[in-house]
């Protein structure tokens, strides 16, 4: 099987462009910040049970349809709920706690051992798959990357505000970056890609020809 690691901070363009380039090369996409969402959202919803004891209380599911990523907590359907702007930051503490990180290698180990797949998250070419064929970490500009957002949350119906976008933005990358376990840093092997003012055909096209020279798919 075929991985591809793609890494980078909070609305560098990782789920959009791992997407597409999924649909392209016909590998599975797998969103694993979804997968830290879905403990957040149960932190959230179970303050009287914490985390890392609470772990053997969730059941996270993922399902795949059409190539679209489901996930499920304890078999209710929270695909949408967990992108809600307060599951962010509860993701974020939680994804800060070693044994949660422990609790779901082995799932996301899984679906790269039975898939071709593109996977993003924080730490998949450093800790992950280590062994993945290529690896690229995909940053931008923070205000960058908190007008993505913005613009993202406010088609999804949130009323948020820009500035409190950034400002968690910043939060959230100090939060990834600086947490003992898996910080986010670039494998020593990754490609960096900045996204900065580029338009989105612009950065699938960057990582593919990355992508395809490096798998020799062409
Ligand atoms: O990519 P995202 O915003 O959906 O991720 C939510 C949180 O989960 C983010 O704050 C960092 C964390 N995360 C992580 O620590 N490791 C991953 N592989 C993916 C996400």
């Amino acid at each position: 099987m075929r991985s591809i690691a793609i890494d980078g901070p909070s609305g560098a363009g990782k789920s959009t462009i791992s997407r597409r380039l999924a649909r392209d090369l016909g590998f599975l996409y797998v969103d694993t910040g979804a997968i830290y969402r879905v403990v957040g959202l149960f932190a959230l919803e179970n303050p009287e049970v914490p985390l890392p004891e609470g772990l053997d209380k969730i059941n996270v599911g993922l399902t795949y349809s059409d190539g679209v990523q489901h996930m499920s907590l304890n078999g209710r359907d929270v695909t949408s709920e967990i992108r809600a702007h307060k599951v962010s930051k509860a993701a974020s503490d939680a994804s800060a706690i070693p044994e949660v990180r422990r609790y779901l290698l082995d799932r996301q180990r899984g679906l790269a051992r039975d898939h071709d797949v593109i996977m993003d998250g924080r730490d998949i070419g450093t800790v992950v798959l280590p062994d993945a064929d290529v690896k690229i970490f995909l940053t931008a500009k923070p205000e960058d990357r908190a007008r993505r957002r913005y613009e993202e949350l406010r088609s999804r119906g949130q009323d948020v505000e820009y500035e409190t976008v950034l400002a968690d933005i910043r939060q959230r990358d100090f939060n990834d970056s600086n947490r003992e376990a898996a910080p986010l840093i670039p494998a020593h092997d990754a490609i960096t890609v900045d996204t900065t003012g580029n338009t989105w055909e612009k950065s699938v096209g960057v990582l593919r020809k990355i992508i395809v020279g490096r798998l020799g798919l062409e």
